[in-house]
């Protein structure tokens, strides 16, 4: 049995947990900085970092403390290394440095992108991931950061078929909330005004994904873009808006459902067509954009029944360190630990293996 301990520092959440076995998730403590960032509609990297600071001690200790286990019981501390933004990442790292050389157990740095793939698996679902069915597996990692198609096969190999090529879809929905009045982070308050509206209402584009009949370059055939859409969006306040620049209560809640649905559809598309091309046998659906009902209900109703659907639990996919815990634990096994000089980054690197699919007999 192994008892990780999960730190997660990459954004706006600070978060602690600890994780037996990359399955049992024993505790999952999460302070969120919404309160901070929200007057100022978005992230501020030196105000994340500065509540970072404030918040993980509490948070590690409160984690311990539901937990039931010591410091003296973990085996390993895991920690969100990037990608991220670097003055919130180097918080959690710094700490989870000390805490682990103070206490002599082995770090490890984990990979924020594939901890969010990880998120799909807790909670009991770890097994799936060493059973040969389970690949081909199609992972869309949608959040504010990112927005990709990764494809891992039955020994672990990785490809990333396609991203974004400008803004992500969280960032779309962030900056479409803006735009709105509706408040941060976008993507709940979206999901919120579209409600009471209709989706067909409106029609926003689907771009790279040919459905304006504008053929797609072979090479963006799993690529996403988002910062056209968002344009639209600010054609059609400008069209709708009364003179203060606001939409009526109904147009709002019109243009609200039609701009989600033009952001579900699209990658509801694009996940489709790679898991075709691909021959997937599972596709996982993870990151905070995972949590909208809309994209799950539609990714469930699209794809065809042979395929498994994955979807995290929407606890696990937001910011959350459970999900670090998982991933750590997979480096755990396999005695992958970071040397104490490891710096944080920014960007997601080029990767050719997941840590959590391994060779399966
Ligand atoms: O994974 P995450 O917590 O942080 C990053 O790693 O970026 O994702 C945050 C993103 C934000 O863009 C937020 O607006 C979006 O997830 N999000 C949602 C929903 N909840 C969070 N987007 C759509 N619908 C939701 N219900
Ligand atoms: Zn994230």
């Amino acid at each position: 049995m192994a008892l990780i301990l999960g730190i997660e520092s990459s954004c706006d959440e600070t978060a602690a947990a600890v994780v037996r076995d990359g399955r049992d998730v024993l505790s999952s403590v999460i302070a969120s900085q919404i309160a901070v960032h929200a007057p100022l509609g978005g992230v501020v990297p030196e105000l994340a970092a500065r509540e970072h600071l404030k918040a993980l001690n509490p948070c590690v200790e409160a984690a311990l403390r539901e937990s039931g286990v010591s410091m003296r019981g973990i085996d390993a501390v895991a920690v969100t290394q990037g990608p991220g933004l670097i003055p919130a990442l180097l918080v959690g790292l710094n700490y989870a440095k000390g805490l682990a050389l103070g206490h002599g157990k082995p770090l490890i740095g984990a990979n924020h992108f594939m901890a969010h793939i990880y998120g799909a698996f807790l909670d009991g679902e770890d097994h799936l991931l060493r059973e040969k069915a389970t690949y081909p597996l199609l992972a869309l990692v949608v959040s504010g950061g990112h927005t990709s198609l990764v494809l891992v096969d039955e020994n672990g190999d990785a490809r990333q078929l396609g991203s974004t090529i400008d803004d992500a879809a969280g960032e779309a929905l962030d900056k479409g909330a803006k735009l709105l009045g509706l408040g941060y982070p976008g993507g709940p308050a979206i999901q919120k005004a579209a409600a009471a509206g209709k989706p067909d209402a409106y029609h926003f584009p689907r771009p790279l994904t040919g459905a304006a009949g504008k053929p797609v370059a072979p090479e963006l055939r799993y690529s996403f873009s988002f910062s056209g859409i968002k344009t639209a969006l600010l054609h059609h306040v400008e069209k709708f808006a009364d003179k203060a620049g606001a939409l009526d209560e109904n147009c709002l809640a019109d243009t609200a459902a039609s701009y989600q649905f033009a952001v579900v559809d699209t990658l509801v598309r694009k996940t489709l067509l790679a898991a075709k091309d691909s021959g997937a046998r599972t596709v996982v659906l993870a990151g905070g954009v995972a949590c909208n009902k809309l994209l799950r209900a539609e990714l469930a109703a699209r794809l065809p029944k042979s395929l498994r659907l994955q979807i995290a639990p929407p606890k696990y996919c937001t910011d959350n360190a459970a999900m670090v815990g998982g991933v750590g634990y997979c480096h755990y096994r396999k005695k992958e630990f970071s040397p104490f000089d490891i710096d944080s980054f920014a960007r997601l690197p080029k990767f050719v293996r997941v840590p959590f699919a391994d060779k399966i007999s």
